[in-house]
């Protein structure tokens, strides 16, 4: 499989922590050239630090997702500083405890909507038009298993999945001849400081999560990493359109 991303240049959103500083710091012992953007700035300067001390090359860009100014600045910045855009993983996303679908809050719709699908539209919205100038590109949004079936207590949360399956989709198509590849993977649950504030307080829950997956284990963030690279690989050119599940089995049940 070819894997040839020396002096190719990627983008990861939500890099300061979890899946995406795993596959920021993946990228860049590849060779890669990473921007590494994030709203908390300590997380995202301490990737930067750790790629930089293994001889890579990153920088640090704070952004919000959910703000089109911001977003459009980060990939200006992007090019400015390495002079253009390979691949992007648009991976910023959050999860907040909710009840069942009735329970819910606006505040909790408008925020979860607001980064995991508003912040991917968004990234997607700018990047794309330096990929087409350049002629080629692969992006990676991070959606969820909860996007591809029923979340119970996580209402907002899956809709907010499954959305980000239709646009990434939908991109595909539209851009399937312009040499850009757009695909989502699906993970599970992964152990990062998303899985510990929903599941580590309650002992019971934590085994759950383990139990849910055939392989019996919850995920790592280096297997959610490996994914990402392979759908932007060369050895993935002819994958589009995809929402590639990395799951431990889970959804084979
Ligand atoms: N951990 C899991 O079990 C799991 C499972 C399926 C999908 N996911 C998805 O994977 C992605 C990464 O999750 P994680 O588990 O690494 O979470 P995490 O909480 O460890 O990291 C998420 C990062 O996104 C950043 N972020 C949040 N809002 C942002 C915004 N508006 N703009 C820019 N950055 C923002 C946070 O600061 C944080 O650094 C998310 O999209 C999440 O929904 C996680």
């Amino acid at each position: 499989m070819s894997m040839s991303f020396a002096g190719k240049v990627a983008l990861v959103t939500g890099a300061a922590a979890g899946i995406g500083r795993a596959t920021a710091l993946a990228f860049a012992a590849q060779g890669l050239k990473v921007v590494v953007a994030d709203l908390d700035e300590t997380g995202g300067k301490a990737c930067v630090e750790a790629i930089l001390e293994a001889g890579g090359d990153a920088r640090f860009v704070r952004c919000d997702v959910t703000r089109d100014e911001q977003v459009r600045a980060l990939v200006q910045q992007t090019i400015e500083a390495y002079g253009r855009l390979d691949y992007a993983f648009n991976n910023a996303g959050i999860e907040i405890e909710q009840g069942k679908l009735a329970e819910g809050s606006e505040a909790e719709f408008d925020a979860i909507m607001g980064v995991n699908v508003k912040g991917v539209w968004l990234c997607m919205k700018h990047q794309l038009p330096v990929m087409l100038a350049q002629g080629g590109g692969a992006i990676v949004n991070t959606a969820s298993v909860a996007g591809l079936g029923a979340a119970p207590k996580m209402s907002i949360y899956s809709a907010s999945k499954h959305a980000v399956i239709g646009l990434t989709k939908s991109a595909a198509i539209e851009y399937a001849k312009k040499g850009i590849r757009v695909n989502a993977v699906c993970p599970a649950v992964i152990d990062t400081d998303m899985f510990r504030r929903a599941y580590e307080a309650d002992p019971r829950k934590a085994e759950f999560a383990a139990a849910m997956h055939p392989v019996g284990r919850i995920g790592k963030v280096e297997e959610i990493a490996a994914a990402v690279l392979y759908l932007c690989s060369d050895g993935a050119g002819f994958t589009t359109g995809h929402a590639l599940a990395v799951d431990g089995g889970a959804t084979a049940i």
